[in-house]
């Protein structure tokens, strides 16, 4: 079977889609993905939004090589050993995030770690090559649904509010990548998938991290959280939203995007701040509004 070529025009267009902000449905080895700026809070929001899913799951990152990757993540002899051997190629692995790394917290829902991946499909490579920066990238279907391997399949998936998709024909693997985490010199499975690590331990139920999408260690902050909070109390760090202003805000003009994407940022700022507890201004339930009080009611429980 001969796969549809895609087109030069199309990467190129999808790269200006990204630059700007937006969504595209990009093919990988694995399966198609949605793809955001990385280092774009917003765009990373957007893909939440787009994926309809209640809460956020840390995503995985697509770079363009191990020497990237290295710019984000540290990688101890053990992951550098196993990029070595897969990259590019369906292999996600998990690590310690690097402070300085300019990807959004929200791609990592706020975690200590990250996920990232060198894909080996030409046209992703293309399309991070011609953006010139990391791509966020989970499966390019709403949540629930199953993964899509052709594009028509995202645009099943998504109807009327479908992206711009590149149509590189149906995908080699047809399965999501292999997830691994890299920890104090174990290897963990997260996910399996078409490349088989044998010295990899399947990850254990109740362990610091359950099956992909079922984390039991979120980013909590080491200070008390109260929710809902229309003023500022005695000793209190607060995290405004509209028309509260607060120490800092999630979004002045009252915007549940921007809010989503400045989230972690403001909890790790509070954290980090000489005040002894957080409170948050009320953030309505709407839309990713959601995804947000979810995360916040978690946070306000650890
Ligand atoms: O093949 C693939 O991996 C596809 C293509 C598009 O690259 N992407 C994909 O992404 O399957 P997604 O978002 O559907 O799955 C990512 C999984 C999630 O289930 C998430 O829980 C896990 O990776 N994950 C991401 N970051 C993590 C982290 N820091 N710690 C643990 N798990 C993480
Ligand atoms: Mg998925």
């Amino acid at each position: 079977m001969t796969a549809p070529k895609a087109s030069e025009a199309a990467i190129s267009k999808a790269a200006n889609l990204i630059l700007a902000g937006e969504l595209v449905a990009v093919p990988t080895e694995t399966v198609y993905g949605l793809a955001g700026d990385a280092t774009n809070g917003e765009a990373v929001a957007l893909i939440f939004v787009a994926k309809g899913r209640p809460h956020f799951n840390p995503l995985i990152v697509h770079v363009a090589s191990l020497a990237e990757a290295e710019r984000h993540a540290a990688f101890d002899a053990a992951a550098r050993a196993l990029a070595e051997a897969h990259w590019p190629g369906p292999l996600t692995l998990v690590l310690e995030r690097r402070a300085d790394s300019p990807i959004t917290k929200l791609a990592s829902a706020g975690l200590r770690t990250i996920a990232l991946r060198v894909p080996a499909h030409p046209v992703m490579q293309a399309l991070i090559a011609a953006c010139g920066r990391p791509l966020a990238a989970p499966s390019a279907n709403r949540s629930g649904r199953l993964s899509p391997t052709r594009a028509a399949h995202v645009r099943a998936s998504f109807g009327d509010e479908a992206p711009f998709v590149i149509d590189a024909g149906p995908t080699e693997h047809g399965l999501e990548s292999t997830i691994i985490v890299s920890h104090e010199g174990r290897l963990r499975l997260l996910r399996p998938g078409p490349i088989v690590v044998p010295d990899a331990e399947p990850a254990e139920a109740g362990g610091a991290i359950e099956a992909p999408g079922q984390l039991a260690v979120h980013y909590a902050p080491s200070k008390p959280l109260r929710l809902g909070a229309s003023e500022r109390r005695e000793g209190e760090w607060l995290i405004g939203f509209g028309a509260i202003p607060g120490d800092a805000t999630l979004s002045a003009r009252g915007d549940l995007i921007e809010a989503a994407a400045n989230l972690f940022e403001r909890l790790h700022e509070a954290d980090a701040s000489s005040h002894a507890r957080i409170a948050v201004a009320p953030v309505p339930d709407a839309g990713i509004g959601a995804a947000i009080n979810d995360r916040l009611g978690r946070a306000s429980r650890g």
